[in-house]
C-alpha cells in the first residue's frame, strides 16, 4: 500500500437541501453537509486517511488512539487498509453500535472510564516511546491528520451563498478544520459552535459566561461531545471569533427531538451529535439570529446507525397473522390522516 492510494472514497460529500424543514421554519434554504455518507459513517474517515498516510510515511510501527467511537471506527478501518496494527482506548460507555462496528477490523480495544486531558497526555508519551502514531483527532495531538478534515470547509466554500456553518463541537478540532478550509476557499460564512448545554466550555466562553474553555465535568449523554477540557478549545474560539460567529447551547432533549424530526420530515437519520447542530440552527432561527435570506449549512457528522439506543424496543415483540394486517394498515393510514 502506497500512502497516496490509501483512500476508500471518503470526502466530497454532497450538500443536500432540507426543503421541508426550511419551509416549516420560514427559511428559503437550509443545507446539510452529508458527512454520514463516509465509508465508516462519519467525517472522521477524512482524518483517518491523512493520519494513516502520516503513520506510513513516518515509518511508525502502528497507531494508538482515543475515541468515543467514530474516530476509533475510522482509524481501525484505515489502519487495517494501511496494514498498521492499532490500539484504541475507548470510552466504556460509548454506544454499543459504535463499539461493535470497530470489532471487525481487529484493533485492540481498551475500555476506559475517563478519556480526558490527563489520559491523552499519558497516551502521547506511550505512543512516542513505542514508535506509534498518536491518532487523537485534535490539532493539539495530531495536526497532520486533522488536515484531512479541512476539505469539509473547502467543499462548503465552493457554494458562495452559504452564510453560516453549524458544527457539533466537542474537542473543537472539527470546527477548527472546517474554519481553516472555509478561509482557504475564501468563504465569509460565520462559524457557529453548537455544544450540549451540559458540556459547553467553548460556547460558554464565546458567550462570555466563563473565562476559558474548561469546565469541571460533563453530564451530557450526547456521544462524541463529552469533553470538559477540549484540546482545541482556544483555537476553536479564535476561529469562531475571526469568522464573526458565535456559540450555541442546546439541551440533550432538543437534540433527540431534532433527530426524530429530521428522520421523519427529511428521511435523514443521523446520530444525536449531528442532530444537536441542527437544533442549534433551529434555536437561532427562532430567536431571529438567522433570517430567511441566510443560507446556513449544518454539518451532519455521523450516521444514526452509530447509536441506536433510543430506537431499541424492550417490550416482547408481538406477532400477527395475515388476517389482522388489513385492519392494521387502515388504522395506521387513518391515524396519519392519509386520505383515500
Ligand atoms: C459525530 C460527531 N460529531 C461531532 C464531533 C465533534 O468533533 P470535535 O471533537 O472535533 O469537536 C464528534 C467527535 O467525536 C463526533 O463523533
Amino acid at each position: 500500500m502506497t500512502p497516496a492510494s490509501l483512500s476508500m472514497g471518503e470526502g466530497n460529500t454532497p450538500l443536500v437541501l432540507l426543503p421541508t424543514l426550511a419551509r416549516k421554519w420560514g427559511m428559503n434554504k437550509i443545507w446539510a453537509k452529508a458527512e454520514y455518507l463516509n465509508p465508516t459513517g462519519s467525517y472522521k474517515d477524512r482524518i483517518a486517511r491523512t493520519t494513516m498516510i502520516e503513520a506510513l510515511s513516518q515509518g511508525r510501527r502502528g497507531w494508538l488512539g482515543t475515541s468515543s467511537g467514530n474516530g476509533g471506527a475510522a482509524m481501525s478501518a484505515y489502519g487495517a487498509r494501511a496494514g498498521l496494527p492499532g490500539i484504541l482506548c475507548i470510552l466504556a460507555d460509548a454506544p454499543a453500535e459504535k463499539v461493535a462496528s470497530i470489532r471487525p477490523y481487529g484493533a485492540l480495544m481498551i475500555a476506559m472510564k475517563d478519556l480526558g486531558s490527563d489520559e491523552m497526555l499519558a497516551l502521547k508519551k506511550i505512543a512516542e516511546d513505542e514508535n506509534l502514531l498518536l491518532t487523537i483527532t485534535a490539532y493539539a495531538f495530531n495536526p497532520e491528520g486533522m488536515k484531512g478534515a479541512e476539505a469539509i470547509g473547502e467543499e462548503i466554500a465552493t457554494y458562495k451563498t452559504v452564510s453560516h456553518v453549524y458544527l457539533p463541537t466537542g474537542g473543537g478540532g472539527l470546527l477548527v478544520a472546517t474554519a481553516i478550509g472555509l478561509a482557504r476557499g475564501s468563504s465569509d460564512a460565520k462559524v457557529i459552535c453548537v455544544q450540549p448545554d451540559e458540556c459547553s466550555p467553548i460556547s460558554q466562553t464565546v458567550m462570555g459566561l466563563i473565562e476559558s474553555p474548561v469546565i469541571a465535568a460533563c453530564t451530557t449523554k450526547i456521544s462524541g461531545l463529552q469533553l470538559a477540557n477540549p484540546p482545541d478549545g482556544l483555537l476553536a474560539i479564535e476561529k469562531i471569533t475571526a469568522s464573526d460567529g458565535w456559540g450555541v447551547r442546546v439541551t440533550d432533549q432538543a437534540a433527540w427531538e431534532m433527530q426524530d424530526l429530521l428522520a421523519r420530515e427529511e428521511g435523514i437519520f443521523v446520530e444525536p451529535a449531528s442532530a444537536l447542530a441542527l437544533a442549534g440552527l433551529h434555536q437561532d432561527i427562532e430567536s431571529g439570529k438567522v433570517t430567511s435570506h441566510d443560507e446556513p449549512v449544518v454539518v451532519l457528522t455521523g450516521s444514526g446507525l452509530k447509536d441506536m439506543t433510543r430506537f431499541k424496543t424492550t417490550s416482547p415483540s408481538i406477532t400477527y397473522d395475515i388476517g389482522q394486517v388489513r385492519k392494521l394498515v387502515q388504522d395506521s393510514l387513518s391515524s396519519k390522516g392519509v386520505s383515500e
